[in-house]
């Protein structure tokens, strides 16, 4: 018995039950956890000298969630139909839970429960929100890391333990839509706005707080709505005139924000409809049979995998290299533009001393200027109080000095980029940093081995390529130069953990990794303009995959300059082999009339005044005709999706990449690569090796052979395994 759940019962006769699972810094529900859980809440009810019950937390929050490894087990346990193991196991969550909601009453009269109060000291997220919502009132310490919700569908699934039945119940659809579509923790205030808690107390107050409640509670406060008489569904049930408009709305909003490509988005919602159509019980039988639906569906299991699974693994440094702990003390920023002003913000937030270099005093000033804005609209927004925001400016030095780069044991150079001002600033900042600091550039698309030639020490000079806004882009990607070592990279990944982001290794080839599988996607994308396919055909087929933007919006966003530079340089490095002629006819068509992309309010698309998007620009089609027959959409699907996920895969080939699991976290936090399949690689092994190797080969006689399946892609084929299969056997 691990002991996860304790029980004590004071003088009063309130029954405390904490929640403490050893050796974790976080709980998270677990079998024996469900089973102690259990006979606590059994013997509280049993025992005549109990009023009450108050469900707590030991540590410092209440509960991660639930222990994702458990549905596997669920599954293995019941051998030949792991759904039936899904299913029981989740009905004996709802039992255990609708214990606790019923409290002992006489389920005719509602008679005789006991008060059960849920008191979270700290956050709260999926099954412990749920095990809050069984409870009959709930209590949240106001304190600023506090924060309760159901994030279950960031990682494809849906609350599944009764929070979606007892949430919409609750509040309604439209209410609880928020919290269950969009998977948003709120912090004390909004969730007690958004009826998600009911009581908001200083932290020291409590449990005193909840046991005061347990002890006063009237008998009908403790019987939920829908388990007492004349129950209406908030807003209405389906069939009713309110119900229907909510039901319709709610069903279009998840369409056209899920493209439908979310099996979870659509589970949830079927599970509410339904839900809504039958008693409470039966509702939650409804919710356990489309969660077992989603835990079964190739997707979901794709999606934690990557979502959860690897993104934890990989920020707890899976691939770090065994060196000393090399966490940042002083970080140097040269270049104070746009990217080395987020940098520095995000260090600065992350309590690391920042020293700010750019040309200029005027323009490290402008620097420091935009990590104040940022500083500004955190407070705005709540999330810091002006005190934390001057405390963070304040570890910002901005200066023209590179004197006062003495002292950092990191420096992230993001220059120009030009290999000869990157090595210029390379050579005067190691002029004053002490042996051993590493220094790093933010270099976009210049080879890391060739600028690590300006170092004192190749070892020591590293890339580390953050993604565009920083203070919002979650991934960063490590670049090992050819004579990279292992401490460099250490440095990289322990600066990357100390601001919170989520890190990629990947060794060093044209474009890396993330930019080398975007720019055949937007490279696909105009090709086909200039082949005369509807320019609107491109963009929804991109976004009914469940890709955020459209290559044409893609290409606006990064400015079609930067194309146009992107190509000329390709051009240059690869001569006859240069396999994109026809892309660059039209970039270039569109760059010589002046449309730079959204920057330049003029591009693929026609914005106005005010810079938003207002269309796809009416010349395209009388410049490149559109063809008199139009590929089917799944034509156009397929090969917006393949050219990204083959290029993933030669960069594994080639040793780019060297853990499938960087790979597909990399690709959907560093270009937004379709989430619902848990990555490039996760997709193809959804499809299967041989189904992709079969539509690879059908894309390439109808379109060129970009689309010829590498050969890691056929042997798997022809051995019929997959790449986490492949994986699993290696590890
Ligand atoms: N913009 C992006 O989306 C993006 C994304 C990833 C990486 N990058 C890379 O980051 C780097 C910077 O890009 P940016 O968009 O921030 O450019 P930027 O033009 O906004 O900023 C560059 C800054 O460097 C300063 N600078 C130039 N030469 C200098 C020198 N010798 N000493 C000190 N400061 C100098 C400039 O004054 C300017 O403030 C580039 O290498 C770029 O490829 C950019």
């Amino acid at each position: 018995m691990s002991e996860s759940f304790a029980m004590s019962v004071d003088a009063d006769g309130v029954a405390t039950i904490s929640w403490d699972l050893p050796g974790r810094s976080m709980n998270v529900l677990t079998e024996a956890g469900i089973a102690e859980l259990g006979a606590c809440v059994d013997r509280a009810l049993g025992d005549a000298a109990v009023k009450g019950i108050v469900v707590t937390s030991a540590k410092a929050d209440f509960a991660g969630g639930m222990d994702l490894g458990m549905i596997a087990r669920m599954k293995e346990a019941a051998g030949p139909d792991p759904a039936k193991g899904v299913f029981e196991g989740v009905m004996a969550i709802h039992g255990l839970l609708r214990r606790i909601e019923r409290a002992g009453m006489d389920p005719k009269t509602l008679k005789g429960g006991k008060p059960v109060a849920w008191a979270s000291p700290g956050l709260s997220a999926g099954i412990g929100t749920e095990i809050g919502l069984a409870c009959h009132r709930r209590f949240v310490a106001d304190q600023p890391k506090a924060k309760v919700g159901l994030p279950e569908i960031l990682v494809g699934i849906f609350p599944g333990a009764g929070g979606t039945t007892r949430l919409t119940r609750m509040l309604g659809v439209m209410a609880a839509a928020p919290v269950l579509l969009e998977g948003r923790m709120l912090d004390p205030k909004a969730a007690k706005a958004a009826g998600l808690v009911d009581e908001v107390v200083a932290p020291g107050e409590l449990l005193a707080a909840a046991k005061a409640w347990v002890l006063a509670a009237k008998p009908e406060e403790i019987v939920k709505p829908w388990d007492a008489k004349g129950y209406r569904f908030p807003g209405g049930a389906p069939y009713s005139a309110g119900g229907f408009m909510t039901f319709v709305g709610a069903s279009a909003m998840v369409h056209g924000k899920t493209q439908g490509v979310y099996p979870a988005a659509r589970a949830m919602l079927s599970a509410i409809y339904e839900g809504a159509l039958v008693p409470f019980d039966t509702a939650l039988r409804i919710e356990a049979r489309w969660f077992t639906s989603v835990m079964t569906n190739p997707s979901s299991g794709a999606m934690i995998r990557s979502l959860f699974l690897s993104k934890q693994a990989l920020e707890k440094g899976a691939n770090r290299p065994k060196v000393e702990d090399q966490k940042v003390r002083r970080l140097g920023v040269i270049g104070a533009g746009m990217m080395g002003s987020g940098i520095a913000y995000v260090a600065a937030e992350a309590a690391i001393e920042v020293v700010l270099i750019d040309r200029d005093q005027a323009a490290a000033d402008r620097g420091k200027a935009t990590v104040e804005g940022l500083l500004a609209d955190a407070v705005k927004r709540r999330r810091r109080s002006e005190a934390q925001a001057a405390e963070t400016l304040a570890r910002v030095t901005a200066t023209a000095d590179f004197a006062a780069l003495a002292g950092c044991d990191l420096v992230v150079e993001a220059v120009f980029e030009d290999p000869g001002v990157k090595a210029e600033t390379t050579r005067k900042a190691e002029a004053v940093l002490e042996k051993g600091a590493i220094f790093a550039t933010n270099t976009s698309t210049l080879p890391i081995t060739e600028l690590a030639k300006a170092s004192r020490d190749p070892a020591d000079f590293i890339g580390i390529h953050f993604f565009s806004p920083v203070h919002r882009m979650n991934l960063v990607e490590i670049i090992r130069g050819r004579e990279t070592g292992d401490r460099a990279v250490a440095k990289a990944l322990d600066f990357v953990r100390q601001i919170r982001k989520t890190p990629i290794v990947v060794n060093d080839a044209r474009f890396f990794y993330a930019n080398r599988c975007i720019i055949p996607y937007i490279n696909e994308g105009v090709r086909m303009v200039g082949e005369g396919v509807e320019p609107a055909l491109i963009e929804n087929a991109a976004k009914s995959l469940g890709m955020p933007l459209g290559p044409l919006q893609l290409v606006d966003e990064t400015s079609i300059d930067l194309g146009v530079r992107i190509a000329k340089a390709t051009r240059a490095a690869m001569g006859d082999a240069y396999p994109d002629g026809a892309v660059d006819d039209v970039v270039f068509a569109l760059a010589d009339a002046g449309r730079l992309g959204r920057k330049a309010s003029a591009g693929f698309y026609v914005y106005d005044e005010k810079g938003k998007r207002q269309g796809l620009w009416p010349e395209l089609r009388r410049r490149w005709p559109a063809a008199a027959e139009q590929p089917d959409v799944g034509e156009v699907r397929l090969r917006l999706g393949m050219i990204q996920a083959l290029e993933a895969v030669r960069a594994l080939e080639e040793g780019v990449l060297t853990d499938i699991r960087e790979g597909d976290v990399g690709a959907i936090l560093g270009w937004g690569f379709m989430p619902w399949t848990g990555g490039p690689f996760g997709w193809l092994d959804i499809l299967g090796a041989g189904r992709a190797v079969e539509i690879c080969e059908g894309l390439a006689a109808r379109h060129g052979p970009r689309f010829e399946p590498p050969r890691l892609l056929r042997d798997m084929a022809a051995t019929g395994g997959s790449f986490y299969g492949r994986a699993a056997v290696a590890a």
